[in-house]
């Protein structure tokens, strides 16, 4: 006990020393205070790309949060990573993007949509229980495709995260999201990934869905190069995106899980294929459960998934449009829209989607949506529909579930419209298609 109280201690002092730090390495975002169920005061900083670098990722449960969801393990694991935590902290920097010079188009926001159904019945749920403990073989696809093929390719792709990651944090969060933009649009095929066609015309990395939206690619690029050195010709770029999502994901927390491989490339990428294949963020659930279905995934899996919002920001452009709209208002908890206001001062602006364990896989931002503290009106709709309502408040109390579910519907979406076999190509690099 005693020794708890001397790490909290020490934790106190390196975050009193650090806040005027920190505070004077964002002048343009000051600290902002928002409140939890615990009733205590968070001090979260708010703002453009703040490239947090984590030696490890038990660090990521910020320590100068009084937020108490990872208790005494953390507490220990902190002890363990405090002096390499301080001095990645001083290591902090704040990236300038010149976001004027990206020639962005707004997305398109339709007509206001309400009139969600208000009675929320309480399911009667099991107990969540692991699922599919034997391989799995999905569409052809199976787990340790590479075993015999190129047996160290998981591994140098995990060895590229893990150094990505250690030099910015928020790479964890973008690879997941080029996963599934690549995967809902012609399959999970590294069409997102492509810079040219054989045919030419405009690439799916143009779309307003994608644009500044997705990054990552430079990592993929260095990992491919890595693999093509060691077995060229083997491994594709969209098994590269499938790995490496997991790999993202358990940077950031989540439990190890098997992925299935045998992915092929295809040749074409098409801005006119995004269309009406990804998900909006001014989606009614309807329009969620629509598109997950057409990929094969249902309501379970979209809640599930949904949970990817767990790490990573968007930009204002997404959400501050609801404070424009009392209607829309009433459906974000007035702290947070005092965030938005405050932080948002411009549409490229960035938010935490979590921003009490921005950079951790956890329960907390299916909490947070029950508190009404959803930044975009889509994860927010998942709270006020008797479909999704339910399997939001369940995983907001059993993290453990949740994550043994969170495996099985990733590779659910890495099996969507897949090419296998003979199919497609193995691309020698991931931004053009062999000739
Ligand atoms: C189903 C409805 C979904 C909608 C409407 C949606 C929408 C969005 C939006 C608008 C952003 C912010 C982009 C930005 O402003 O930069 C975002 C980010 C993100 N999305 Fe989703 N998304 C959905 C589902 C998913 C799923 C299923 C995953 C799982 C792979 C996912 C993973 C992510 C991640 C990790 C980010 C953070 C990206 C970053 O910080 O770089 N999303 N999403
Ligand atoms: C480190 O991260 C920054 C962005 O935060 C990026 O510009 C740079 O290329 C990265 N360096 C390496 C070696 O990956």
């Amino acid at each position: 006990m005693a020794a708890k109280v001397g790490i909290f201690a020490a934790i106190l002092l390196v975050c009193a020393i650090l806040s005027p730090l920190l505070a004077s390495s964002f002048p343009n975002h000051r600290p902002e205070f928002l409140e939890h169920d615990s009733g205590k005061t968070d001090v979260t900083i708010h703002g453009d790309n703040n490239n947090v670098v984590h030696a490890n990722v038990n660090d990521i449960a910020i320590p100068c949060s009084n937020y108490e969801t990872r208790n005494e393990r953390s507490l220990k694991e902190k002890k363990k990573k405090k002096n390499k935590n301080k001095k990645n902290k001083k290591e902090m920097n704040h990236h300038e993007h010149d976001f004027e010079a990206f020639n962005f188009e707004h997305p398109q926001i339709e007509g206001v949509r309400h009139g969600y159904p208000q009675v929320f019945p309480e399911h009667n749920v099991d107990p969540i229980t692991k699922e599919h403990e034997e391989p799995e073989i999905l569409e052809g696809l199976r787990e340790g495709f590479y075993q015999n093929t190129c047996p160290q390719a998981e591994e140098i792709i995990r060895n590229g995260l893990i150094r990505a990651f250690q030099n910015d944090s928020t790479i964890a969060a973008a690879i997941p999201r080029l996963f599934l933009h690549d995967c809902f649009v012609k399959g999970c095929d590294g069409s997102i990934l492509l810079d040219t066609t054989p045919t030419g015309g405009k690439i799916e990395k143009l779309s307003p869905s994608n644009g500044i939206t997705v990054k990552g690619f430079e990592l993929i690029d260095e990992i491919k190069a890595e693999l093509e050195e060691n077995c060229p010709g083997i491994v594709s770029c969209s098994d590269v995106l499938a790995y490496l999502s997991r790999d993202a994901f358990v940077a950031s927390g989540l439990p190890h899980y098997e992925v299935s491989g045998g992915r092929r490339d295809g040749m074409e990428s098409r801005v006119e294929n995004v269309v009406g294949n990804l998900p909006l963020p001014d989606d009614t659930v309807d329009q969620m459960i629509q598109l997950f279905n057409r990929k094969g995934l249902n309501a379970e899996d979209l809640v599930v998934l949904i949970g990817a919002h767990s790490i990573g920001v968007a930009h204002c452009f997404n959400f501050l449009y609801r404070m424009d709209t009392p209607e829309k208002a009433q459906m974000v908890d007035p702290r947070l829209g005092n965030v938005m206001k405050f932080t948002c001062t411009g549409q490229m602006s960035t938010i935490a989607f979590d921003a009490t364990t921005q950079y951790k896989m956890d329960s907390v931002f299916y909490k947070q949506l029950l508190m009404k503290k959803g930044l975009l009106e889509s994860d927010q709709a998942l709270t006020q529909d008797i479909r999704t309502r339910g399997l939001v408040q369940r995983f907001s109390n059993d993290e453990v579930g949740w994550f043994n579910k969170f495996g099985v519907a990733m590779n659910k979406l890495g099996a969507v419209e897949v090419l296998t076999g003979n199919q497609g190509q193995i691309r020698k690099q991931c931004r053009a298609v062999n000739l």
